[in-house]
């Protein structure tokens, strides 16, 4: 893949806002699947999937620019930071794109096989994947997006806390720096 070689002082503006409205988004996501399934009364969960739907495609797309951005676009310089942080802070990154990605895909596949479904409250799309002749399919996605939600959310909450002990104990720039506007 042509990723940048090239590093600055901080992120790009575009993938400091797009991590932002994603983590918004992924969020938004999953308080409202988690209310449709286990909080809704029957009558209002069909209206809740489809909110839980269109934010998670919403997810998806943000998602999908923001590894673009992550690979064409010049990165921090990372020299100064100890191997052993450096190596902590990659492997939780590359573990959150690999659980945020699980969960999108698998919940999209998932979706795919429930047709016909609306979304964004005008398209409807329709069943493309048959349950009867793909149970194994169908049964794989439901597993990995409901493990996956749980595992992201681990991930999240360490990521989170990471951030803040940056902030707030050793009182450096990780988390300035990745604030939207702050040249
Ligand atoms: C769904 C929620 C979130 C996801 C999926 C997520 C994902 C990521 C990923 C993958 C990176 C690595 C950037 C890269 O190497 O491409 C990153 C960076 C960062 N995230 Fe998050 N994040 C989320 C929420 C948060 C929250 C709640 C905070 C703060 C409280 C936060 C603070 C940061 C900071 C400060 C960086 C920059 C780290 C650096 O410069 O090395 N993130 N995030
Ligand atoms: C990162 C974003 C997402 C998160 C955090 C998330 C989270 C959730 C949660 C919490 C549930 C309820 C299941 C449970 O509580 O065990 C759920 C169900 C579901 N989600 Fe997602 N989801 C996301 C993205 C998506 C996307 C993009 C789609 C497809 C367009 C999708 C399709 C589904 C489906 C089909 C179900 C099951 C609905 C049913 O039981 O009929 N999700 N999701």
């Amino acid at each position: 893949m042509g990723q940048s070689e090239a590093t600055v002082g901080r992120w790009s503006e575009a993938t400091i806002w797009l991590h932002w409205l994603g983590a918004l988004l992924i969020l938004s996501a999953l308080m409202v699947g988690w209310s449709a399934e286990h909080l809704a009364a029957r009558d209002d969960q069909p209206l809740l999937f489809e909110i839980h739907f269109s934010i998670g495609l919403l997810a998806l797309a943000v998602m999908l620019a923001r590894i673009a951005c992550r690979f064409f676009q010049a990165r921090p310089d990372r020299s100064q930071v100890p191997p052993l942080a450096r190596f902590a802070a990659s492997t939780v990154h590359l573990l959150l794109y690999l659980a945020t990605f699980g969960v999108l895909l698998s919940g999209l596949i998932n979706f795919l096989f429930l047709g016909p479904v609306r979304v964004f409250g005008f398209v409807t799309v329709p069943q493309l994947f048959d349950p009867e002749a793909d149970e194994w399919l169908r049964a794989l996605s439901w597993y990995a997006h409901v493990y996956g939600w749980w595992a992201l959310t681990a991930l999240v909450l360490l990521h989170a806390a990471a951030a803040f002990f940056h902030h707030f104990v050793r009182r450096d720039r990780t988390l300035r720096d990745f604030l939207p506007g702050r040249r």
